[in-house]
């Protein structure tokens, strides 16, 4: 007889070290299939936004480029709780948008700051919530950082654009928010200052990791400060493309690599500049 077969027990499957999944992080940011259109006194309603999709994680810097009238700030205003899409969802930090909030700040072309107010009082003004004591504190931070050291006590109309556009990015950083909007922050300003503007905010961000989504016609300004560029179509606009600007900051504008995504993106525009091509939109 032979001997009775060992029973087979079940293997046990061997056992895995399970790495805890990646959470992948939140967006900070987050447009579904946003459609918008103006009905309003004119006969036939204005069909602006089409079918929206993008998403911004947390800390990053994201630049919004597209002909002018394309729907840039009408998107940006959707995003920042101004406006009401016609069709579609926005989330912030994972919560429906409700409107807008002392967590996000929108940082204006112009007339940002209040004209009646100092420079101090300014920056002051949205930091009710902090305690009295440190406000002074905060002020000043945020004052040097920016370069205003000296012009506290000044009024809006004794300072240059420049200087105006700096106490609105005080002003908005002191207020600790997660995530900042601009919308064309340095349009009105002067060529040399606006390479200024620029070149001091990606050192502000690089210090201060606020989300930003920043809204431009400046296919350049877009380059020397994004992590990625969203190009917009135009009107009825949609996102046609992304750009993902891998470069180090602060970025040389010289670089092969800076040229090559700036061609890139005036080649998804349709317009070119290179020497012998029209430079005219297609
Ligand atoms: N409140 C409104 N009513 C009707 N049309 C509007 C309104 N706001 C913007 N528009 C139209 O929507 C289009 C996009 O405008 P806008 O978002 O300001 O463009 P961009 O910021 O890209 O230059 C334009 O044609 C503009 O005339
Ligand atoms: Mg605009």
């Amino acid at each position: 007889m032979s001997p009775n077969p060992s029973p087979t027990l079940p293997v046990a499957a061997p056992f895995e070290a399970r790495e805890p999944k990646p959470v992948p992080p939140r967006p900070a940011i987050d447009v579904r299939g946003v459609w918008m259109s103006f009905t309003g006194a004119q006969a036939e309603p204005v069909h602006v936004l089409e079918r929206i999709d993008l998403s911004v994680a947390p800390g990053e810097f994201v630049c919004i480029v597209g002909p002018s009238g394309c729907g840039k700030s009408t998107l940006l205003n959707i995003i920042a709780g101004f406006l009401r899409a016609s069709q579609g969802q926005v989330t912030i930090e994972g919560q429906p948008l409700a409107g807008p909030d002392p967590s996000r700040v929108f940082v204006f072309q112009e007339n940002g700051v209040f004209p009646w107010l100092t420079v101090r009082q300014n920056v002051e003004f949205g930091l009710s919530r902090t305690p009295r004591a440190e406000r002074a504190k905060v002020v000043a931070h945020y004052l040097d950082m920016v370069g205003l050291v000296g012009f506290e006590d000044a009024y809006p109309r004794q300072l240059s654009g420049g200087m105006r556009q700096r106490v609105e990015i005080a002003r908005a950083l002191a207020a600790n928010p997660h995530i900042i909007y601009m919308d064309e922050p340095f349009g009105a300003l002067d060529f040399i200052t606006r390479l200024k503007m620029r070149a001091d905010l990606t050192g502000i961000w690089q210090r201060e990791r606020k989300t930003i989504l920043f809204v431009t016609h400046d296919i350049e300004e877009a380059v020397q400060l994004a992590d990625r560029v969203l190009i917009m179509s135009r009107r009825p606009a949609t996102i046609q493309e992304e750009v993902r600007i891998d470069l180090p900051r602060p970025r040389d504008l010289d670089s092969p690599g800076y040229l090559r995504a700036r061609d890139r993106i005036f080649h998804s525009m349709g317009m070119s500049l290179r020497v012998g091509e029209s430079a005219v939109e297609r």
